[in-house]
């Protein structure tokens, strides 16, 4: 992780680059059975060097903290490492660019479970375990067995975090799919 670090806050594989203060690897522990894979750094972010550390992190810390988990206990990060301006999303291009630094870490890590949160990281990793392309509405909560370098995992896709605060009523289905998939690794 120290090099992945070192190589991620040089990089230059994409425009992105050019933009950022920081570049955001991600954060927990390399022992974690379960990571979790949002879009792209924010704002707070990209000032802080740290992953999901505004009001979508705050969220969902405490959602973390219901199912009994605390930062420490997992390992998050992003499909993209630099911020994208005005927080646009990230293109497919520059999630390309990004994907082998995500790769590195997904080997370094070896997780049971992969989280990709949001319709983007999904879509990411649907396309790269050849899944059929459905929308988060219609995958969260859903695990699926895709083989990976280390061996089998599942790909269980989330809801953003980001997502439930502008629609409150997702917060109770993140609860309930955070709560399954702490079954898959109990
Ligand atoms: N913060 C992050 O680090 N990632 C996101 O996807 C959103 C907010």
């Amino acid at each position: 992780m120290k090099i992945l670090e070192e190589q991620i806050q040089n990089c230059n594989r994409c425009g992105l680059c050019h933009g950022r203060r920081k570049a955001v690897l991600g954060e927990g522990t390399i022992e974690s059975p379960l990571v979790f894979v949002g879009e792209a750094p924010g704002r707070k972010e990209d000032e802080i060097g740290r992953p999901f550390v505004g009001s979508a992190g705050r969220l969902f810390d405490g959602l973390l903290g219901q199912v009994g988990l605390g930062r420490g206990d997992v390992y998050i990060t992003n499909m993209v490492k630099c911020r994208p301006p005005k927080n646009r999303r990230p293109r497919s291009d520059e999630i390309n660019a990004c994907s082998q630094h995500l790769d590195e870490q997904l080997d370094a890590i070896a997780p049971a479970v992969i989280a990709p949160m949001g319709n983007s990281a999904t879509r990411h990793f649907q396309r790269k375990f050849g899944l059929e392309r459905l929308r988060i509405g219609e995958v969260h909560g859903e695990k699926f067995r895709v083989s990976v370098s280390w061996g089998q995992a599942f790909l269980f896709p989330l809801y953003h975090p980001a997502a439930v605060l502008y629609n409150r009523t997702l917060e109770l289905e993140l609860r309930r799919d955070l709560e399954s998939m702490m079954a898959l690794v109990r």
